[in-house]
């Protein structure tokens, strides 16, 4: 069954500053997820590929099209019509998302960071810290680094910390925008083995990545943008 069906979405962008001049983020995307499969988004820069992740995250409102999304707790969902609450309750509790850019919570450790999902879904602290360690270890950030503030952290320490806060609860869906883009080879090879894992365990992916090795290992299908207004394919 499909987790997400995306239905000719297109996504305009009106810049005000220069009076009202639209901008086109990309035009008639569609495609489908199957429920614990993994979807890469491939294309050049500027073709769309973040806009798309944005507008299924709700971060970008759809100009036209729908978004179909199989919520475990609300039901089948067309996201570009969903009431903010509900977007905002599905983002909470099913949606995981990761870009490249880096959120550093000032004055917070990494073990506070990476557990806060889990308490906050009410696990006890003595047992999200206890699983934020052992995926902080499995991502090579060494021990010492655990109740230090990641804001003094290199950018490769950031991403990963990013990464274990975003996958810890194993979201329903995770949305990847170039999460490997700032860490070195066997990094990336290691995060890469984390999500392959956790696809297996059940979790949704669409993801994009800039090295095309990378991208052919983590999809099950590739999803091409077009920068003209011919459809993309599925391959
Ligand atoms: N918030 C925005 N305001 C105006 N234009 C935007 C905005 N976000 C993206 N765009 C434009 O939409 C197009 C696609 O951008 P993006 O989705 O970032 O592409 P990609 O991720 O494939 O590089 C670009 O022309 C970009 O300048
Ligand atoms: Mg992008």
């Amino acid at each position: 069954m499909n987790l997400l069906n995306v239905d000719s979405i297109s996504k305009t962008f009106t810049i005000h500053i220069l009076s009202g001049k639209i901008i086109e983020g990309f035009k008639d995307v569609s495609f489908t997820v199957p429920r614990g499969t993994a979807l890469g988004i491939s294309g050049p820069s500027g073709s769309g590929k973040s806009s798309v992740l944005k507008c299924i995250y709700g971060s970008y409102l759809t100009t036209r099209g729908d978004i179909w999304y199989e919520s475990p707790r609300f039901g089948r969902l067309n996201l570009t019509r969903s009431p903010l609450r509900t977007i905002n309750q599905i983002r909470e509790m099913e949606i995981g998302y990761i870009t490249q850019f880096l959120k550093v919570i000032p004055r917070v450790s990494a073990l506070d960071i990476v557990s806060a999902p889990l308490m906050e879904a009410g696990a006890f602290r003595k047992a999200a810290r206890s699983a934020a360690g052992d995926l902080l270890e499995q991502l090579g950030i060494p021990q010492r680094l655990f109740e230090a503030y990641p804001a003094t952290f290199s950018g490769g320490e950031q991403q990963r910390v990013n990464i274990a806060r975003a996958i810890i609860k194993a979201p329903h869906l995770l949305i990847l925008d170039e999460p490997t883009a700032c860490l070195d080879a066997d990094t990336t090879s290691v995060v890469l083995d984390i999500l392959l894992a956790l696809r297996k365990k059940g979790t949704t992916m669409i993801g994009i990545f800039h090295q095309p090795e990378i991208l052919a290992r983590f999809s099950d299908a590739i999803y091409r943008m077009k920068t003209d207004s011919d459809r993309g394919t599925i391959q």
